[in-house]
């Protein structure tokens, strides 16, 4: 078993079982074991995970979120930071990567939208923390979404929680408001970050956070990080400049996606 990473909630570990799978296994940090709030997004985590299919996400294995170090067990899923897919001089293939890349996005959004809530009430799963280090490329060039601490489902309403800053909207940083659109925004400016090379909103002040966020223009946005009209119409829909529900603005998105893929 081999550490990767050390966040603030928990450690992750890669693990390969006696078949050969390769798991990812999740544990609270030592020092939280004993604070219910942490303990409740790691067994939160675990009940979402047991909704998800499909290769964009990791699929549940097991583990136990009640005993006293509670951990969770899920695929491991390979993959490359969006970094790699950043454009420079030596990349031929940039717009074939970044079509595929955010051809899969949209669908990944889209099974998240589409995934019936354990109890009655409206359809789809707001994921609330899409970012860089929550996203990963995987080895056919498609995304692979994880970290399901913070994950709603829609009927669950509006909720005070956290995202990443940088990341989140105005709405979700000011006023905690979760929906839908909370996460096409932040696939707005992943796509943005790709084409751009660097993120839209930097810093680690939060003030200066807060004001970027209050001042951007996804028009300048999308004027600021590509000349092609076709990827502006992209950023548009997804950091929100249309009157369409958020639903209707994927599909558009998708719509684009694949009239450029085709050409
Ligand atoms: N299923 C997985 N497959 C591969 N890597 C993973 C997996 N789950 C987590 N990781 C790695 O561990 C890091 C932290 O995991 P994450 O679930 O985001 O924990 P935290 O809640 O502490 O942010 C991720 O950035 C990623 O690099
Ligand atoms: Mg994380």
């Amino acid at each position: 078993m081999r550490m990767i990473s050390r966040g603030s909630l928990g450690e992750v570990y890669s693990a390969v079982d006696s078949s050969g799978r390769s798991l990812a296994i999740k544990r609270l940090r030592p020092i939280l074991i004993y604070d219910r709030e942490e303990r409740e997004k790691l067994s939160r985590e675990a009940k979402i995970l047991r909704h998800l299919s499909g290769h964009y996400f990791p699929q549940w294995i097991g583990g136990d979120t009640e005993c006293e170090e509670p951990y969770l067990v899920m695929e491991w899923l390979e993959g490359q930071p969006i970094s790699t897919l950043f454009p420079s001089a030596q990349k031929q293939n940039f717009d074939q990567a970044f079509l595929k890349f955010a051809d899969s996005f949209v669908d990944a959004l889209k099974i998240l939208q589409n995934i019936p809530s354990p109890e009655p009430g409206p359809v789809g799963l707001i994921h609330a923390d899409i970012n860089p280090k929550n996203i990963l490329v995987g080895t056919d060039g498609g995304v692979r979404i994880f970290d399901f601490s913070h994950a709603r489902w829609v009927r669950e309403g509006e909720q005070s929680l956290g995202g990443t800053r940088g990341y989140m909207g105005l709405d979700q940083m000011a006023h905690g408001k979760l929906h839908l659109g909370t996460d096409l925004f932040a696939m707005g400016l992943i796509l943005a970050e790709i084409l751009q090379g660097s993120p839209i909103i930097s810093g680690k002040n939060l003030f200066s956070i807060f004001l970027q966020l209050k001042e951007l223009d996804p028009h300048q946005v999308a004027q600021q990080v590509t000349h092609k009209q076709s990827y502006q119409e992209i950023l548009h829909y997804l950091l929100d400049l249309s009157p369409l529900g958020v639903r209707e603005r994927l599909n558009e998105v998708e719509n684009r996606i694949k009239d450029l893929v085709e050409k």
